[in-house]
């Protein structure tokens, strides 16, 4: 009898253990795989956060969708100068504080971007004419803004898209008037406002290893010799689809290495639209790269995406031509691409589907447009970095003629096979060895006797000679 009772019970047991086991590891299987692109980053120690616009919040499904996915937030403009400080002394945080407040209430980590920048700039500053008093304008700056949000941002961008593609200082009011110094002025001002902020140089191209991102490494290196306050870098990963650069990772790393914390600030990735299935899954790998290379470098703590979604991205109007770079369609679904970030942040290796066909180049350039009378030009290009396979470059149109020039197109034919592989402060088509670059919104126009530069990462190979016909507006252009 006894026997037979042991027996019930052995069996009891089992089978109610076996049960538990069943229904708790299906329990915690869930509770492991989060599926928001915040609760798993988080559950990576690291903030998954989008760019959001102040004039959007509200709306759906915008909003929805911001508030679920995201543990972060940056606001897109409405902390910069010319929004708050748009006449000298006069500062307007209304639009920035609606943004903190959502975010708070959602209890989102907040960017501050940004404090110090060239663009987005009010002409008040512009007009100032001595270094001195530009130096009091941005320390007053700085300091105002800092102070008022003083607490309630984790990571400020001090000072933003401070360096050329060569390394070189890019020219703009600050370095100018105050010089070299301003960026670590600016950083001592925000220091000393809210202690607690970490403080960052945030730009873009930056992400592999190349002469900007070397000048921004030297330039850390110096704050932390000299103990001038600086805590993080942002890599603003302004991508092409297919171009993730091969050495992220390491170049994170050796950022790491200076002891400063490391984030990806603007993420998104383009293509030619309408996207292809081939390139929204080379999208899906290439932000499958970007994730990865993050969460194994222990000091990057921030993914930050350039917008919620394709209908909100900057991308189409400044590129025209080109979008689809974000996690989110144009209706605010979830892209192949979110699907693979989600996979990986969940500890999946997965997310990285092959391409099933070669990714689409870019579209026939269309014609230039009609001389205009008085129009001259002339051009500088210059190589400014080369390296086994590929090339860096600046080229400079100068207005030579004795009208405006209110918008551009300049044509080249390249000789040797070269490949525009990313352009910035422009946009480009190529169709073989003809390129066409058109200016974006901020730099259409050229004053009788100015000038403006745009710069391309290209491919080379056996000869990489400099083009000597350039075409402004159909006007051949003078050799500068
Ligand atoms: O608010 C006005 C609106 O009233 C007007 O009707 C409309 C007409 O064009 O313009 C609106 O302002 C636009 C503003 O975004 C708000 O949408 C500006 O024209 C437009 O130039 C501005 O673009 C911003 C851009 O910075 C300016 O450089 C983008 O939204 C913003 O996403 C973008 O962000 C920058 C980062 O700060 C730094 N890194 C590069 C990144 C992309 O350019």
């Amino acid at each position: 009898m006894f026997c037979r009772v042991l027996h019930k019970r052995v069996f009891i047991i089992p089978l109610g253990l076996l049960l538990f086991t069943a229904i708790s590891s299906l329990f915690f299987t869930r509770a492991l795989a989060a599926t928001t692109l915040g609760a798993a980053a988080a559950a990576q120690g690291r903030v998954f956060a989008a760019a959001v616009e102040g004039n959007r919040l509200g709306t759906t499904p915008y909003t929805t969708v911001f508030d679920r996915e995201f543990a972060g937030t940056t606001p897109g403009n409405e902390m910069k100068w010319d929004t708050t400080e748009p006449s000298r002394g006069s500062f307007n945080f209304a639009p920035a504080d609606a943004i903190v407040s959502h975010a708070q209430s959602h209890s989102m980590k907040i960017r501050g971007h940004t404090l110090v920048w060239y663009s987005q700039l009010p002409g008040w500053v512009s007009n100032i004419s001595s270094g001195s008093d530009l130096l009091q304008a941005m320390n007053n700056h700085v300091t105002t803004e800092v102070t008022h949000f003083q607490g309630k941002i984790w990571y400020w961008d001090v000072v933003n898209e401070a360096f050329n593609e060569d390394g070189t200082r890019r020219s703009n009011p600050f370095q100018n008037l105050i010089g070299n110094a301003y960026i670590e002025d600016a950083f001592r001002a925000a220091r000393a406002a809210d202690p607690n902020a970490k403080l960052c140089i945030n730009d873009y191209n930056i992400e592999g290893q190349n002469a900007k991102s070397n000048a921004v490494y030297a330039l850390v290196q110096d704050f932390k010799s000299r103990g001038v306050p600086i805590d993080c870098v942002g890599f603003q990963a302004h991508l092409i689809v297919g171009q993730v650069p091969s050495d992220f990772q390491a170049n994170l790393q050796r950022f790491a290495n200076l002891g400063v914390d490391v984030q990806i600030t603007e993420l998104d990735i383009r293509m030619p639209t309408p996207a292809s299935s081939a390139n929204l899954q080379q999208q899906a790998t290439d932000y499958s790269r970007v994730v990865t290379a993050c969460l194994a470098v222990s000091r990057c703590n921030d993914i930050t995406v350039w917008g919620v979604g394709d209908a909100d991205s900057w991308i189409p109007g400044f590129f025209p031509g080109q979008g689809a770079a974000l996690l989110f369609d144009d209706n605010y679904n979830p892209k192949l691409a979110y699907n693979a970030v989600l996979q990986v942040l969940n500890g999946g290796v997965g997310g990285t589907p092959t391409p099933t066909t070669t990714p689409t180049r870019t579209p026939t350039p269309s014609p230039t447009s009609t001389p205009i009378p008085g129009a001259a030009c002339s051009v500088h290009y210059a190589i400014t970095n080369q390296w086994a396979g590929g090339f860096g470059t600046n080229v400079t149109i100068n207005n030579t003629g004795s009208s405006t020039i209110t918008s551009w197109s300049l044509a080249w034919t390249f000789a040797n096979g070269q490949v525009i592989t990313q352009l910035w402060n422009g946009s480009y088509t190529q169709s073989g060895s003809s390129v066409i670059v058109t200016n974006v919104s901020y730099n259409g126009t050229i004053a009788v006797g100015g000038n403006t530069s745009f710069g391309f990462n290209g491919s080379w190979s056996g000869t990489n000679s400099i083009p000597t016909t350039f075409k402004l507006n159909g006007v051949t252009c003078n050799i500068a």
